[in-house]
């Protein structure tokens, strides 16, 4: 076996050393709910005092490992306990683990002669979580990310509905689709990608706690096929965005059974309730579904990115990532059954499911179902706390882990509330005490805290709280 120091330089083994000793540092430091959750300054002051410009040689080790703790310090601890911004947050050192060795193994995921070990832990997280969904023929592939998930669906639909326009083009056939008002705005970005255009997304009203109205879609595809038009495909989500809310399965699936239609579930931020007996009928009917994608990097809290789509009837994406015969130098060896580069719309692909996989052997099926029951009792607290009190309001009753709470002070009218509700969350954050983000409902600004980081929790949620409350009085008038 080759010695260490006959393999690195002395440049090399220093900055590893260097590294590796500021991944316990950082991780103690982001662990610390009295530090600052982030420095929150603008991009002029940071771009004014960070000097970025690579030069003509290169710098020593020690400069580099300075460079290393500019961008540390300068980093949102989204590991902070105070961090509850986006539908992700925490450190799983397993899965860190998966993406130090996923680089450091340094392959890519499209045959199985380049990444034998990773294709077979790829098909085992994809096969365990079909299992979960209760798709029984079904196929899966990872993805960057949701938004790619919901692509990928819009495009089986497309093509289920006109096979040969993967060859010729939509040929003057105006295809419509539908999606909720709250639906992500990636679906918007696949209905361009995929060429039918953005106004030939419909969207359709949700009700007061943010599902689709399904007597809606059902007037609006009736529209739709009386202007000529052909519906193909079906967006619902299982967890929207801003207020979490799941849009009716079962119904939807009934239309698109009636109507022909391919339902696809957005599960990027709720699929992970499959994972516990106590939150997985919050998806009844997920499996009615013909494709779903979903987040292993937003509740599971796996590290970014980890992102699956599933689709039910296997040999779907094969025909769906038509790759002509140009692929001849990669794909089409005497192991191309193995071959996931055939499943996917990507060539060169990281092995995201490698920290999937460590971080569900680290857990079991039981550490990820007491993981989400303790998040949504997490939210129920908070949801609590927030009802009573009277300062503040509960704006949807949540169905996920993400909260919307306005301030409403005492004797604020509405306009009022809403200026004092936006200035709460831009004093959190420049004053680095607690991320949360914002959001609109019904036209009026809220804040939206996600449980989804295993730092938070009941302490947390009271200095919430708190700092929502202190803000708000202080900017109420006297
Ligand atoms: C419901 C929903 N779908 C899709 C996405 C996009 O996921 P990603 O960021 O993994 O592309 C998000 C992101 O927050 C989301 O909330």
């Amino acid at each position: 076996m080759a010695d260490d120091n006959e393999v690195l330089s002395d440049f090399d083994e220093r900055l590893l050393q260097g590294v590796f000793a500021r991944v316990w540092r950082y991780l103690g430091d982001s662990a610390d709910s009295s530090s600052l959750v982030t420095k929150a300054r603008s991009h002029q002051e940071l771009k004014n005092k960070l000097e970025l410009a690579v030069g003509r040689t290169g710098i020593d080790v020690d400069t580099m490992l300075s460079d290393i703790d500019d961008y540390l310090n300068e980093s949102v601890k989204t590991s902070h306990p105070h961090f509850m911004n986006p539908l992700w947050g925490g450190t799983d050192v397993a899965s860190l683990a998966g993406e130090f060795i996923t680089a450091l193994a340094n392959t890519s995921m499209y045959t199985f002669e380049l990444a034998p070990m990773a294709t077979l832990i790829e098909n085992e997280m994809v096969d365990t979580m079909l299992k979960l969904v209760g798709y029984k023929a079904g196929e899966g592939i990872f993805t960057t990310g949701g938004s790619n998930g919901n692509l990928l669906g819009l495009l089986c639909a497309r093509d289920r509905k006109f096979p040969d326009a993967q060859r010729v083009g939509l040929v003057g056939k105006q295809l419509v689709a539908f999606i909720s008002e709250d639906a992500h705005y990636s679906t918007s970005m696949a209905a361009n990608v995929i060429g039918i255009g953005l106004d030939n997304l419909i969207t359709i009203p949700t009700d007061e706690s943010g599902t689709m109205i399904t007597a809606e879609l059902q007037e609006a595809i009736g529209a739709e096929k009386r202007a000529g038009n052909f519906p193909f495909c079906v967006i619902g989500t299982a967890g929207t965005t801003v207020t979490g809310a799941v849009d009716p399965m079962n119904e939807l699936a009934d239309i698109c059974h009636q109507e022909k239609l391919w339902l696809h579930i957005d599960a990027a931020w709720g699929g992970a309730t499959l994972l516990s007996p106590k939150t997985r009928s919050l998806l009844h009917g997920i499996d009615l579904a013909d494709s779903i994608c979903w987040d292993p990097h937003k509740m599971m809290g796996v590290q970014l990115c980890c992102s699956v789509f599933l689709v039910k009837n296997s040999g779907t994406l094969r025909k769906v990532c038509v790759h002509t015969e140009k692929a001849h130098y990669l794909l089409l060896g005497d192991a191309e059954d193995n071959d996931l580069g055939h499943m996917s719309l990507q060539c060169g692909r990281r092995v995201d499911a490698l920290k999937l996989w460590l971080a569900w052997r680290a857990k079991g099926n039981e550490g990820w179902a007491s993981q989400i029951e303790r998040y949504f009792s997490l939210a129920d607290y908070l949801v609590t706390k927030v009802k009573e009190h009277s300062r503040l309001e509960l704006v949807v009753e949540p169905s996920m882990t993400n909260v919307c709470i306005r301030y409403i002070g005492y004797r604020l009218n509405e306009s009022q509330q809403d200026s004092i509700t936006a200035e709460i969350r831009k004093q959190l954050i420049s004053s680095g005490r607690f991320m949360v983000s914002h959001s609109q409902i019904n036209g009026r600004p809220i804040l939206r805290a996600v449980i989804a980081n295993p730092r938070v929790d009941e302490k947390v949620i009271d200095d919430l709280i708190d700092s929502i409350v202190e803000i708000g009085v202080s900017l109420s008038p006297k």
